[in-house]
């Protein structure tokens, strides 16, 4: 068997936590593979709506096993709130969430660092989710990170190390903190943590796979917010690309099955950063409006704009994505006219390549379609597709050369359209 991964296109925010739980009645494990609580996966079914940031998204779907990977980093404050309210709406996870021993712990002073490293940036800030995200992962790249098996051996020591450290940035960078209250339910975390199963995900993947369990692996963020091949610095901390799944599962890269590549009918992205597309007029607001574009985890307005097919083309290139989803079409459905980015103008010349560096000069070259000003959102199958979006549809699947498996008409689980055309 093979792992499939599904994993974010632009820039985070796609909807990847809908689909998982969409997909997750095909696999027996769900595993998250990078990121932290700068994740907010929203679902929404039966009139209930949760945000998921740690736990991966097939945690609703009984009897499956939800693994978080090695290659995530954990909060274990947010873990335990995140967990007391699935627990508080009658779902328990003990038995069926398990912990990877190899996860780095994110500490306390870590979510410090992230506020005093943004403050010291000034105006060139990256917006980060202030989840100490960025402090966590170079402490694992630095190899001075806590992880989750450390908790059973000499935790103590290693912890005081740490926090020490962690100190003496703080003092010279002169950052006022209280640690004492974020301390007390950080260890209260700790506890949480420990009555759930922890174990080598490594193995347990890998075995799995010899007895011939589906895996699917869920990615955080988005591959334009990747640290190698995002728009950076304006990036996260980790590989959110296929890649990723290799290394923070343990699984070979001869193991990847599918890579469902996910993208938006348009664009958003939040915090600092380049986003040709970006539309700062009444069209933006309108997406913004329709789309309730407003963080899950942090509450910030989204940036909004059309689709950009150079972005697009660029980290389907990277992921090696075999099938395409469309999230969110039913927000473009009273749009007279749609744009798509299929180019950008630099200096009087037009490149379709994504360039090493995306600065005031580069400018969108659009195409404009139709729109197909049709209500979609309570379709069931894609029969009842408009012309026009069956155009705009064939259009993407031609520039990007790759088919739209699942289109999305609404944020509710049952609001989702497998096609069966262009096999
Ligand atoms: P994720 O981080 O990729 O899981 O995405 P988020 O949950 O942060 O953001 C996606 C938002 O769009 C959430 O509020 C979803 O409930 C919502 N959503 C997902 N799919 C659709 C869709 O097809 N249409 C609409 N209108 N909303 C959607
Ligand atoms: P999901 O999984 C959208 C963005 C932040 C900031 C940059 C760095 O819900 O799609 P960080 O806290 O990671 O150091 O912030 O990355 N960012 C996200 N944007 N969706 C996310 O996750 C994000 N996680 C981080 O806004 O620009
Ligand atoms: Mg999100």
């Amino acid at each position: 068997m093979k792992v499939d991964v599904l994993l974010g296109l632009q820039w985070g925010d796609e909807g990847k936590g809908k689909i998982v739980d969409v997909l997750t009645p095909n696999y027996d494990v769900v595993a998250r593979f990078q990121g932290g609580p700068n994740a907010g996966h929203t679902l929404e079914f039966e009139g209930q709506k949760y945000v998921l940031r740690s736990v991966p998204s097939g945690i609703f779907q009984g009897g499956k096993i939800n693994i978080i990977g090695n290659g995530v980093v954990l909060d274990p404050a947010l873990f335990k709130a995140e967990v007391e309210a699935l627990e508080a709406s009658g779902h328990d996870l003990t038995q069926r969430l398990y912990i990877s021993r190899k996860a780095h712990l994110i500490l306390p002073t870590h979510r410090l660092l992230d506020a005093a490293y943004e403050a010291q940036k000034g105006s060139d800030k990256i917006g980060t989710t202030g989840k100490g995200i960025g402090p966590a992962y170079t402490d694992k790249i630095g190899r001075n990170g806590l992880r989750i098996g450390d908790i059973e051996h000499n935790f103590e020591v290693k912890y005081k190390k740490a926090i020490a450290r962690h100190e003496e940035l703080l003092r010279q960078m002169n950052f006022k903190y209280d640690l004492a209250s974020l301390e007390k339910e950080w260890f209260a975390g700790i506890e949480k943590i420990k009555q759930f199963v922890l174990i080598d995900s490594d193995l347990y993947l890998n075995k799995s796979l010899q007895v011939d369990k589906n895996i699917l692996a869920e990615g955080a963020q988005g591959t334009m917010l990747d640290i190698d091949f995002g728009s950076y610095p304006f990036v996260t901390s980790s590989n959110t690309i296929c890649a990723g799944a290799c290394t923070g599962l343990g699984v070979p890269p001869s193991k990847i099955g599918d890579v469902y590549g996910i993208f938006k009918a348009y664009c958003t992205r939040v915090g600092s950063g380049p986003f040709p597309t970006e539309l700062l007029d009444e069209t933006g607001q309108k997406m913004r409006d329709l789309g309730c574009e407003y963080g899950s985890v942090t509450g910030r307005p989204r940036r909004c704009g059309w689709i950009d097919l150079v972005a697009l083309r660029y980290a389907i290139m990277i992921d090696g994505v075999t099938q395409l989803i469309m999230m969110k079409s039913d927000v473009l459905d009273s749009f007279d006219t749609i744009k798509a980015c299929v180019a950008y103008e630099v200096e009087g010349r037009e490149i379709e390549d994504f360039p090493f560096e995306i600065d005031d000069s580069v400018k969108p070259v659009y195409v404009e379609l139709p729109g197909w000003k049709t209500d979609m959102t309570k379709m069931q199958s894609e029969d009842e597709f408009p012309e026009e979006f069956n155009a705009y549809l064939s259009f993407l699947e031609e520039a990007l050369g790759v088919t739209v498996k699942i289109v999305s008409v609404g944020p509710d689980r049952e609001q989702t359209i497998i096609r069966y055309t262009g096999e």
